[in-house]
């Protein structure tokens, strides 16, 4: 199993200016909860419990006031700067030591997952000893996204960045895990034409290679990102509407590292106060003390 993922949570967040001009994007709120909370708890319902923050020098901080070490939710969190967004994939040479020659999975700090079966997709993701796992979903705007397209076979045969015309509608979601040599994988990598260490040419290498497992996300899972003021309006309303409808959280690392035996119930109590009183601290009590369905 995967123990490690990084967190990736700088870039200067120009889509959404004004707004992100004296603030991180990833620290915004997504409904109830800052935009970092959905990746985190993607990561945790993984399996994950060492987990590191990738963020700019100015916002790094505003991080550490969020999660501390992460001893709070029973995981371990370390932080590190990016000093320049000059690429996704730069997370794994900033990260070299502490993935110490590990496997490791990334997550976007802007990407929200939610959906049955998730943590079952998940869970073989991470199980999996070799080569990389990339999630694609179904959208009707492709040339924003990595694009994956599939041979009549239903393998993956090619894998592009943002392309102009693209072979299908198969977008790769910012959720990665890659075997022990993914800071080898990186290092081999150069900087695209518009100046990035891509992630896409990281997923080519391992397509290249014969490793690269993509697993479909169907209609019953929800992928959203949050990096324009129409998508973020977008993922809040979602995220209000299930919650609201069905009375469950999306995206709580509170309750997921309850879930999962990270944390025990007088650990959730303590998290719940610290929330304090506000519905979410409300639901993480009831949870804590078995009174939520
Ligand atoms: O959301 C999924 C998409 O994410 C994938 O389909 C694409 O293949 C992948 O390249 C990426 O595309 P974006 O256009 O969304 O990438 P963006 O530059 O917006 O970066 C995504 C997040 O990562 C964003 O929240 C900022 C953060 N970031 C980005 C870069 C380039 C960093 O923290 N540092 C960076 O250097």
């Amino acid at each position: 199993m995967i123990r490690k993922g990084i967190l990736l949570a700088g870039g200067s967040g120009t889509r959404l200016h004004p707004t992100t001009q004296a603030t991180s994007k990833q620290l915004l709120p997504v409904y109830d909860k800052p935009m970092v909370y959905y990746p985190l708890s993607t990561l945790l319902l993984a399996g994950i419990r060492e987990v590191l923050v990738i963020s700019t020098p100015a916002d790094l901080p505003q991080f550490q006031r969020l999660f501390h070490d992460g001893s709070h939710l029973g995981i371990r969190i370390s932080y590190a700067e990016q000093a320049r967004p000059e690429g996704i994939a730069q997370a794994f040479l900033i990260g070299e030591d502490w993935i110490a020659g590990e496997a490791c999975a990334l997550a976007l700090g802007d990407n929200l997952i939610h959906g049955d079966h998730l943590s079952t997709l998940l869970r073989a993701a991470s199980a999996r000893p070799e080569g990389a796992t990339v999630f694609a979903y179904q959208v009707r705007d492709p040339e924003r996204y990595g694009v994956i397209s599939f041979g009549a076979d239903g393998k993956a045969v090619d894998i592009v960045e943002k392309p102009l015309k693209p072979e299908s509608n198969w977008a790769v979601t910012g959720l990665y895990f890659y075997d022990k040599r993914i800071t080898d994988v990186a290092k081999k990598i150069k900087p695209s034409a518009r100046g990035e260490l891509e992630i896409t040419d990281i997923n080519h290498w391992y397509l290249n290679e014969g490793s690269l497992h993509v697993e479909r996300l169907g209609r019953g899972t929800a992928w959203l990102d949050a990096g324009t003021p129409d998508s973020l309006l977008q993922a809040a309303t979602f995220v209000q509407t299930i919650q609201t409808r069905q009375g469950n959280l999306v995206g709580c690392p509170e309750e997921i590292a309850f879930r999962m035996k990270y944390i025990d119930a007088e650990a959730l109590r303590a998290c719940s106060k610290l929330i304090g009183k506000t519905e979410l601290g409300r639901i993480l009590k009831d949870i804590a003390d078995g009174t939520h369905e």
